[in-house]
């Protein structure tokens, strides 16, 4: 049976447009817009968007639910990952899938399919962290991308666990120039880092500001130079993710004004918080101890600039929570060992709907940096990251002028805290929609575990 959704009066913002419209939904997709009250559309239900915007669903395109990692498991499941997601006004993740070492990509994707089938109250996709570069998994990648895992993370850091060396990067980015994958890059020198830790414990500076301080801003930004020339050398595009410093930024901004096929990634984090909150007494630093690391707060200044350049093109969260009590306790006494990671899946377009509000952006900016770009960037437009006739109605229903305060109190992320406990922010998600379905309903939630399905990509739409 058909259903039919019209949503009236709202203002209706992608990121190319703003415009007063009615938008008709039919069986999960949006059948047609137009100019306010012209068309007399018969609906099951009808949603009145006066004084609201309506928005595409987000795109978070990093995010790490249920992650093995640091000796625990991130902390939301895709359940009350996704739940919380569609509560921020998100409709579809990219999270990673994980190949560990002396095992298969296959093995990995499936373990990760099993973990997330029948789960998810919105759409998910996966990229897949390779781990072990050798000639099965470079044949692998091949097959991967033809069914729509399109996308695969390497790591300059973590010696031991993820870490990748020049040479597997470069047979993997070969790998890539030929079947159209997408390397996304964790671009921090481990090896250098892994010193700078040891010499840190050794003096006895074991507080969480330290990892701050080890994990240098010039080891980002010469990670970032050196993926940068790995991937020229292979002809093929590259992504770097969490771009947390200015020196990297520069780095980004230099490639591209060559016209390389480069792009980089920021997150909340990044642009709100900074080295302060690492240095908070009696340990509460622990809270924000993820890599790349917070940085001193004048680094935001320039961040923001790369999103209103260019030079940075998407904002996902790398959302990975791990709890005060019990996980980032880990770390008691030697910052090494505090699990790696931030919440804020719930937070990313509350946050950026801020940043307009502040002035850093604009309306149309905000959706461009969290819904179009990260879904062309990992090939699922224009069924996601827009409002268009065929496009999934994947739609938020914004009020742009409520007010709310960011607590653990009232979010939905299964962690203990709240990166940004008692910061106001303006603007609010009221109703959310995933595929034509109502999953939250003027802030209540409606919503199921296993409406969210698998979404197949295809590779990156964002090269010049
Ligand atoms: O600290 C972080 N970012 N944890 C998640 C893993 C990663 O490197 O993205
Ligand atoms: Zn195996
Ligand atoms: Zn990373
Ligand atoms: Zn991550």
């Amino acid at each position: 049976m058909s259903s039919r959704t019209v949503i009236r009066g709202g203002l209706v913002i992608t990121a190319s447009d703003e415009v007063h419209a009615d938008v008709l939904i039919e069986d999960g997709r949006v059948a047609a817009l137009a100019v306010p009250g012209t068309q007399n559309w018969s609906a099951d239900r009808t949603i009145d968007a006066t004084g609201k915007y309506v928005i595409p669903g987000g795109v978070d395109a990093h995010t790490h639910m249920e992650l093995p990692f640091g000796g625990t498991f991130a902390s939301d499941t895709f359940e009350t990952g996704t739940r919380a997601a569609a509560w921020g006004g998100t409709t579809t993740i990219v999270d990673f899938a994980v190949q560990s070492v002396g095992h298969s990509l296959r093995e990995g994707l499936d373990a990760w399919h099993a973990k997330a089938e029948g789960n998810c109250a919105i759409d998910y996709a996966f990229h897949m962290i390779v781990s072990d570069v050798n000639q099965d998994t470079l044949k692998e990648m091949d097959l991967l991308v033809e069914e729509g895992v399109t996308s695969f993370k390497q790591f300059m850091a973590y010696p031991g666990v993820f870490y990748s060396d020049d040479g597997q990067i470069l047979r993997a980015m070969q790998r890539s120039a030929e079947n159209g994958g997408l390397i996304m890059m964790h671009a921090e020198n481990g090896i250098a880092i892994d010193v700078l830790v040891e010499q840190a414990l050794a003096r006895g500076e074991t507080d969480p500001r330290y990892h701050g301080e080890v994990r240098k801003a010039l080891l980002e930004a010469e990670a970032t130079h050196r993926a940068i020339k790995l991937a020229q050398v292979a002809g093929a595009p590259l992504y770097v993710v969490h771009v947390s410093a200015t020196e990297a930024v520069a780095e980004l901004a230099k490639a591209r004004d060559e016209g390389l096929n480069v792009f980089g990634e920021t997150c909340p984090q990044y642009l709100f918080l900074s080295t302060d909150n690492l240095a908070e007494p009696d340990f509460e630093g622990a809270k924000y101890v993820c890599s790349t690391p917070l940085r001193p707060k004048e680094h935001q200044a320039k961040l923001w600039q790369g999103l209103r350049t260019n030079d940075l093109q998407v904002v996902s969260t790398d959302h990975c929570p791990f709890c005060f009590v019990g996980q980032k306790e880990l770390g008691r006494g030697d910052f090494s060992k505090i699990p790696n990671g931030l919440p804020g899946v719930e937070n990313r377009m509350d946050l950026l709907h801020q940043a307009v509000v502040d002035g850093h952006i604009s309306r149309r900016r905000w959706i461009e940096i969290a819904c179009a770009t990260p879904a062309r960037m990992f090939g699922m437009y224009p069924k996601k990251g827009t409002i268009a006739p065929g496009a999934d109605a994947d739609i938020v229903i914004y009020d742009p002028g409520a007010e709310q305060i960011m607590s653990a109190d009232t979010h939905h992320m299964n962690v203990d805290y709240s990166a940004y406990e008692g910061k106001r922010t303006t603007g609010r998600v009221e109703t959310v929609l995933s595929r034509g379905e109502v999953v939250i309903s003027e802030r209540e939630y409606t919503g199921r575990a296993g409406h969210g399905v698998y979404t197949p990509r295809s590779t990156c739409q964002y090269l010049n």
